[in-house]
């Protein structure tokens, strides 16, 4: 273990050009709270950098898309993204951003160290133009045939079907999906990043001396550092980013993952004068905060960067998340299939420690997670309430009812007693370990159990028996629980600060330092405490069917958003629609097909006859609301036998977008056989 000083920590900055979500913060930023407001309570010296990340083609298309300027797209959703997290009690130094002038400044600094000391490859290579935008496309903005699998979607970068990655020039029928146009192949001039010439000391440097990592991004790491690494461009054809500083660079700017992690030096920088003590002594253990999409940047390509620059440190440890999911789906911005945040505290005013309770204890530390809100009611219900809300509220109304008020005096404890304060110790110990080692979830199961020992030492002694005939062991009961209360207001305030500031309000104490956690007269004797309200409320059925039924509607949506973009099928000339015969028929008889869920059997008068036709439509229609109805019928459709009964044609239906089907019907009564045409 090194002997570390001082803790510079970083989260992901994130893209600012959508909303936070909950996947955000399960995934990046109350594990990196948890773990800065810890730190803090053991007094620990350090800086907990973040801001926005304003840079990249994706902010640039959006702004095009809603004619406004980058810088517009920007700072509106800087500004939204800061105040969420400041709804939340994430409580970073500074939350800076990407377009500030000092980031500019730091960015090209150190690109220009490393361009001094001929730390990158310049080339000269053919690239795809798309002449209608006049610009390059970046990779991930050309699709084409993958010329291994024939997926005729696959992107300039990968093949999502077979899995190879690929490059744009390898693309059957490239095309660019901002215009839909074939991009030209144009030569251009970027500046590249040798990883390869990194290669060795990264195997050195992660493998060897960083196997204490977690195991998901180690492997990671490893699959790349195996698979072999290639020379990276860090520059791009774009008006939006941080301009080249080097010769010939006219319209070029850095790559969005060049500049977006020196955000956290840009950003440490506007915080403190004292910055370099951070960046740049061996004694600073620097962790980085991140979710498992960003891993290759932070642990391959930023420490090459600054190894390339020479005199910054290298993250001590880089804890990655995977991924939450929503309601068993991908939680997805363009979908709008997720949790945002500023809508959450409409909905739920005050509760944000109840969001960053359920948020940890589904924290996807190890595999992809799953939230769903019957688990969001549970939590609260059976654990907030019940547990911590109830241990809670019973010793301090004990305490209002028997004493007024005033913490009584404990004279003679006996040794279940002080066997309580030992075993807060040995909690205590517990959970420093776990998040010391960035096991949040479990860091969080170990304080709630200090809330549920207090909880059995009430049951077990029961004062409310005791009261009448035994006050001065009531005394000593309601001591040690005021000391649990104590305790377990320092140690919640990683998790649920709100809850901490709330509960010491109650206890009328001010913060006291975690290191005092589990002593034995953290309130004293004749103190005051105040008459408290409840902690935590009950999540009722009605409030989760509330989020339910917005997810359901989302679901429609989406659906309805799809259909509307299935692909027109290929043309075909008027004899081949001539081919085609449909007749208005009445229906005449339906009757369910036995022993089927979906098949009605239905008689139908063409005009020219009467015949049988079984169509799945019995889930939508029931067979006596159908009777007399006029409907399409496809008549010359081969005859064929569905569940021994001869079908002869088809009716046509309209597919809806929830998948239900209707009837399509001529709009004023018309002659059976009456021809479609
Ligand atoms: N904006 C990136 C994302 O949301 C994260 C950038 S992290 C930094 O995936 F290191 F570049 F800052
Ligand atoms: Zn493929």
């Amino acid at each position: 273990m090194k002997n570390y000083k001082r803790y510079l920590v970083t989260s992901a900055l994130p893209y600012a050009n959508g909303p936070i979500h909950i996947g955000h913060l399960a995934g990046v930023y109350i594990p990196s709270d948890i773990y800065v407001r810890y730190l803090r309570l053991k007094k620990r010296d350090v800086i907990w950098v973040c801001g926005s990340d304003e840079h990249g083609v994706p902010i640039t298309l959006k702004a095009k898309k809603e004619n406004i300027s980058p810088q517009e797209v920007v700072d509106k959703f800087h500004y939204l993204n800061k105040k969420s997290f400041e709804d939340f009690g994430i409580s970073f130094d500074i939350y800076s951003r990407t377009s500030n002038k000092i980031h500019y400044e730091t960015a090209s600094e150190i690109f220009k160290t490393i361009n001094k000391k001929n730390g990158f490859e310049i080339k000269t290579t053919e690239q795809y133009y798309d002449e209608e935008l006049n610009q390059f496309l970046a990779d991930r903005y050309i699709t084409g045939t993958c010329p291994h699998c024939g997926n005729e979607k696959a992107y300039g970068d990968q093949c999502e079907k077979c899995g190879t990655s690929l490059s744009p020039t390898e693309l059957i029928n490239p095309e660019s999906t901002i215009s839909g146009f074939k991009p030209v192949l144009k030569s251009t001039t970027h500046w590249y990043l040798p990883l390869d010439k990194s290669e060795e000391f990264l195997r050195e440097w992660i493998l060897e001396e960083n196997k204490n990592w977690k195991t998901n991004v180690y492997g990671q790491c490893k699959s790349w550092l195996d698979t072999g690494l290639k020379p990276r461009a860090v520059s791009r054809d774009l008006d939006w980013g941080v301009p080249v500083p080097a010769k010939n660079a006219d319209g070029k700017v850095l790559y969005v993952w060049f500049d977006a992690p020196i955000g956290y030096i840009s950003a440490t920088k506007e915080h403190t004068k004292d910055w370099e003590k951070y960046w740049k002594s061996e004694d600073t253990k620097l962790v980085h905060f991140i979710g498992k999409d960003n891993i290759v940047f932070h642990c391959i390509i930023f420490p090459a960067i600054l190894k390339a620059e020479g005199s910054y440190i290298l993250p001590d440890n880089v804890p990655a998340n995977e991924f939450l999911n929503l309601e068993n789906n991908k939680i997805s911005t363009s979908r709008n299939w997720a949790v945002w945040l500023h809508e959450y505290l409409k909905d739920f005013e005050n509760k944000q420690d109840l969001l960053r309770y359920v948020l940890t204890a589904f924290a996807p530390e190890t595999k992809d997670n799953d939230f769903t809100w019957k688990d969001f009611q549970t939590k609260n219900n059976n654990e907030l309430v019940a547990v911590l809300g109830n241990f809670v509220n019973r010793a301090l109304v004990l305490t209002n009812k028997y004493f007024k008020g005033i913490v009584p005096e404990s004279t003679n404890l006996l040794d279940e007693d002080k066997a309580i304060l030992d075993e807060i110790n040995i909690i205590k110990n517990k959970v420093e370990s776990s998040i010391e080692n960035y096991r949040f979830r479990e860091a969080l199961n170990e304080t709630m159990g200090i809330a549920r020992l207090g909880n059995k030492y009430l049951a077990e002694t029961e004062p409310w028996k005791l009261f009448k005939t035994d006050i001065e062991r009531v005394k000593s009961i309601l001591y040690i629980s005021l000391q649990i209360t104590a305790s377990l207001s320092i140690m919640i305030e990683p998790f649920l600060p709100f809850t901490a500031i709330k509960l010491r309000k109650f206890l009328q104490i001010n913060k006291i330092e975690w290191d005092n956690i589990g002593e034995e007269e953290l309130i004293h004797t004749g103190h005051k405490i105040s008459k408290p309200s409840l902690l935590f409320s009950k999540i009722e059925d009605s409030d989760i069917q509330i989020q339910i039924d917005k997810l359901l509607k989302t679901k429609k949506d989406n659906l309805k958003k799809e259909q509307s973009l299935v692909a027109v099928k290929d043309n075909i000339n008027f004899d081949d629609f001539q081919k085609i015969d449909i007749r208005i028929a009445k229906i005449i008889k339906a009757e369910k097909v036995a022993k089927t869920k979906k098949l009605l059997k239905l008689i139908v008068d063409t005009g020219i006859n009467q015949r049988t036709i079984v169509s799945g439509i019995a889930e939508f229609y029931k067979s006596e609301e159908i009777i007399g109805k006029q409907v399409c019928v496809l008549v010359n459709l081969e005859a064929r036998k569905i569940r021994g009964i001869e079908s002869e044609g088809m009716i046509l239906m309209a597919k809806n977008s929830d998948n239900t089907l209707s009837f399509i019907s001529p709009d004023s009564i018309t002659d059976n056989g009456s021809q479609i045409s």
